[in-house]
């Protein structure tokens, strides 16, 4: 409940002609109304925000918690959504994706056209035996066709599985072998920073450890000579020229529950797990979130920097903003390349009027001084926004003034892969706090509680927790309900457990701590200790290692490895070097550690579990506080 009393702490209040013309409604009615009751309302939005096949029997069943559904019964496709009902509105010739290479390569593909690919490449995937239901992995740049093959397969039924392009062989490995895809997509390579990252290359080498894939469908970007296997490897382009790539191919009418994608993320421990989304709930919350919180209108060109191969690449730069019948800006490559100004040329010349990216990288251009965004005009901005790990006051204050240049309110939005669309977050109307999210979304039941599950008192710390379902939550982990339980559900009984610590302040908003499990946030991507532990332990030198993150300026997180080695084998900095390349390659180039430490032991408890808290306070030189229950 927002306190009606003055705001505590630093306000900056929205200004007042974006709030009289914002697409959201009044937050206090409609939170109110949606706590009273949360099914009428989101079916009041899902029937006369979209179209469906088919009426749904009931909006919200909770018989079975927390395996939710929402819509039961309805037929629905999110792509008739996103794409076939604009073909029928002036949308058509609207500009849905504005694409920019790295290399100032330029693409738009209307609503019109895209929808033509999409069909085109729905028939392809039809006639390489691609089912209803069969998964396919995905592993690409920031190119259009990425965003092709996604429709293409919710079109047909299939479940995309896309896998971030900064991953490597072991990662792409694991992901493509849980999924059983028998198909995958990828590019011969990307533009990062003018260099070529091998794409292709590694795809090979996964799939030298996967035999499952049948098919790999190899999108030109690059053009540098790849490896084509016979039997196995075919070109996107020439399967495009044939017959088989209809453009007439109806969208599949599926169960409201349908799954659309499995993505893969870090859990407390063990390999990723995939979390499962489905058609109906996914579309109706991101849509209306984007809708309520980005205030996105016709006339805006919105851009969200983040990469396809994540969440909010999935929901904001894909689904959500096509939902809208919104002009999506897609950017291939580095925030630096060639000069720090480029996201802010790429702001000028395509007049962005909303631009959505991470504090991480905020920071990071920060460091280039103002004089880099002041040398353009961004006066098409109005609405800001920032994602995926604690914005510090710092950062927030200077996106503010010399971005937005005091005009644009910053939408801090918290949120996970496994929730699918925004929790908390402020809407344009919101008075903002630098470093809150501020409040929950309309209906969103979200609370800090403490260790027996009690909510706490104003600014005291303790778990973040949801009470309440939502449309887009993650249905399941594909292939493990019992993890997916375990997981989320049983820490607190009846609550969604999301991993992050919190504290609520005297006004009701909310300030995002940090994970308080073994997620490691590195630039604002996700990344588990266990899958970079285990890519150490597979190196010959290495016996077993522990994995913690210490904080960084720009990066928010670096990876600290302790490793202890083979017996004979020296430690030395040569080793270290291999040891950083040798995680890139298995895990991705995000994941390498700034630093690796060689030891002896490890601090355990007597059941074996690594204690990372003795590790963490060793690394950063502090008290390593109450020992009693370390074993070694
Ligand atoms: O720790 C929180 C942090 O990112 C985690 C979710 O990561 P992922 O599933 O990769 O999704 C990222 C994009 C939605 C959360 O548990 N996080 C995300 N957004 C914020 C945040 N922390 C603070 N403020 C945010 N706005």
């Amino acid at each position: 409940m927002v306190s009606t009393k003055p705001l505590t702490g630093e306000v900056y209040y929205p200004p007042e002609h974006l709030v009289r013309h914002a697409n959201h409604p009044d937050y206090e009615a409609i939170h109110q109304a949606m706590l009273t009751d949360l099914a009428g309302e989101w079916g009041r939005i899902a029937r006369e925000e979209f179209e469906w096949f088919a009426p749904w029997q009931k909006t919200l069943d909770d018989s079975n918690p927390p395996f939710y559904q929402w819509f039961v019964g309805g037929r629905v496709n999110i792509v008739h959504n996103a794409l076939d009902r604009h073909l029928n509105t002036w949308r058509r010739n609207k500009v849905a994706l504005l694409w920019e290479g790295e290399n100032y390569d330029q693409r738009s593909l209307t609503y019109h056209q895209l929808h033509r690919e999409v069909c085109r490449f729905a028939s392809v995937l039809r006639a390489m035996g691609v089912n209803k239901g069969d998964r396919v992995t995905i592993y690409m740049g920031r190119i259009p066709e990425i965003v092709v093959a996604m429709l293409a397969c919710a079109k047909i039924g299939a479940v995309h599985s896309v896998v971030y392009g900064g991953f490597s062989v072991e990662a792409l490995h694991g992901r493509i072998e849980d999924s059983q895809s028998k198909v995958a997509i990828t590019a011969d390579g990307a533009w990062l920073r003018g260099k070529i990252v091998p794409l292709k290359d590694i795809m090979d080498e996964a799939l030298q450890r996967s035999p499952t894939v049948q098919t790999v469908i190899v999108v030109r970007r690059t053009g540098q000579e790849v490896h084509m296997e016979p039997g196995r490897d075919l070109w996107y382009h020439d399967l495009m020229r044939l017959p088989i790539a209809e453009t007439c191919i109806p969208t599949e009418e599926l169960d409201a529950e349908h799954p659309l994608f499995l993505l893969y993320t870090s859990g407390t421990t063990g390999k990723p797990k995939a979390i499962l989304h489905t058609h109906g709930g996914y579309m109706v919350g991101v849509a209306t979130t984007l809708k309520w919180v980005f205030d996105l209108k016709d006339d805006d060109t919105w851009w969200c920097t983040a990469d396809p191969g994540w969440i909010t690449g999935h929901s904001y730069i894909v689904y959500g903003p096509l939902l809208l019948g919104a002009t999506t800006l897609m950017y291939e490559g580095a925030p630096n390349h060639p000069f720090p100004d480029r996201w802010w040329d790429i702001v000028e010349r395509h007049g962005v009027t909303v631009l959505y990216t991470a504090p991480t990288a905020i920071r990071g251009l920060m460091r280039f001084g103002d004089a880099w965004p002041n040398r353009h005009d961004l006066s098409s901005l109005r609405l800001l926004g920032s994602v995926g790990e604690p914005i510090n006051p710092e950062a927030w204050k200077w996106y503010h003034r010399v971005i937005g240049k005091g005009r644009c309110p910053i939408m801090d939005t918290w949120w996970q892969t496994e929730t699918g669309n925004f929790m908390i977050t402020p809407l344009p109307g919101t008075p903002l706090k630098p470093g809150s999210a501020t409040l929950p979304f309309p209906g969103v039941q979200a609370d800090v509680v403490d260790e027996e599950g009690r909510s706490v008192g104003p600014n005291e710390e303790g778990y973040l927790v949801i009470k309440s379902p939502w449309p887009a939550m993650l249905r399941t982990i594909y292939g493990d309900p019992d993890r997916y339980v375990q997981q989320y559900w049983s820490r607190f009984p009846g609550m969604y457990l999301t991993g992050d610590s919190a504290r609520k302040d005297e006004d009701g908003y909310f300030w995002i701590i940090g994970r308080v499990d073994d997620v490691i946030k590195v630039s604002g991507y996700r990344l588990g200790t266990a899958e970079i532990e285990s890519a150490l332990v597979s190196h010959p030198a290495v016996a077993e290692a522990a994995v913690i993150g210490v904080p960084d300026e720009v990066r928010g997180s670096a990876i600290y490895a302790y490793c202890i080695l083979v017996q004979g084998v020296e430690p030395t900095p040569r080793l270290v070097e291999t040891l950083r390349e040798h995680v890139a390659h298995e895990v991705g180039p995000i994941a390498k550690p700034a630093h690796i430490e060689f030891v002896t032991s490890l601090p355990k408890t007597r059941s074996g579990k690594i204690m990372r808290r003795v590790l963490k306070a060793r690394a950063l030189g502090m008290d390593e506080g109450d020992l009693s229950t370390l074993e070694e």
